[in-house]
């Protein structure tokens, strides 16, 4: 049988240079689910993200990938792994066409593949269709965003890291990109995602995860969280608000 384990943290310490962020971080992710990662500003959120992505060296540990032990990994072999990453902010090529960055993101596809898939991709985001031979740096912040996720969805993931998608989205935008990431995690796709959104991202999820100072705070379901009157105070962090009464 398949891995129910998408995505496994062990007693991972990463963090830069000479200052760790996350200190013996232990966690899971199920496979073909939408796992939040949620905490306040600078709890390591980013900084786990990353430190899979093989952006960031992974100093104690394991990381696992469907029970495969992936620590050390590179970036690139993590892509050919089918591990995506749309990180926080922009991160297109703005002086190229729409078209020149989705080719750039399925540089590790060979460009007959990438050439292929283009079309299935361009079918999930009709507005960044039209826009095939603008310069990336044309579009709308909601319209770069979707070129972001499209480019890594060439790759077809197994497993999708995005980071915030919905900052500087209208709300329609967000929830036709929450839609997007459900049905992809439906198709069997792991999806691990930060967001600040939270209400309306759990919503969308399975799973939440709660980070505070590089350790996991709590770990529920989301439909359990959503219902949680502390819900606030939980994923702002003790400092930012007290506990209801129950
Ligand atoms: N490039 C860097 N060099 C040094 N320290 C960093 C770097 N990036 C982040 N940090 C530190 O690591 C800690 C965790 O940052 P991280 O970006 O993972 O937080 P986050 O949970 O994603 O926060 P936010 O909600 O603000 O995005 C912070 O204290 C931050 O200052
Ligand atoms: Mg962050």
């Amino acid at each position: 049988m398949a891995n129910e384990i998408g995505i496994e943290f062990d007693n991972v310490v990463a963090g830069y240079k000479d200052f760790m962020i996350l200190n013996n971080l232990s966690f899971k992710a199920k496979r073909g689910a939408i796992t939040l990662l949620l905490g306040p500003n600078g709890a390591g959120k980013s900084t786990v993200l990353k430190t899979l992505f093989g952006v960031l060296k992974v100093r104690q540990g394991k990381i696992k990938l469907e029970g495969e032990d992936i620590t050390g990994t590179d970036s690139r072999g993590l892509l050919a792994k089918g591990v995506a990453f749309v990180p926080q902010g922009r991160n297109l090529f703005g002086q190229l066409s729409v078209f020149q960055n989705l080719e750039l993101g399925g540089i590790t596809l060979g460009m007959k593949t990438t050439h292929e898939r283009i079309p299935e991709v361009l079918e999930r985001f009709p507005r960044v269709k039209e826009r095939l031979h603008s310069q990336a740096s044309a579009l709308s912040g909601g319209e770069q965003k979707q070129l972001e996720i499209g480019r890594a969805l060439l790759l077809r993931p197994r497993v999708l890291l995005i980071d915030e998608p919905s900052i500087g989205l209208s709300p329609l935008i967000v929830l036709d990109v929450f839609k997007l990431l459900r049905k992809l995690a439906d198709q069997g796709t792991t999806v691990l995602m930060v967001e600040q959104n939270v209400k309306s991202a759990l919503k969308f999820s399975d799973e939440a995860i709660a980070l505070e100072s590089g350790h996991q705070r709590m770990h529920k379901r989301a439909d359990e969280l959503l219902s949680d009157p502390n819900l606030e105070h939980l994923f702002l962090g003790s400092a930012a608000a007290a506990p209801k009464a129950a």
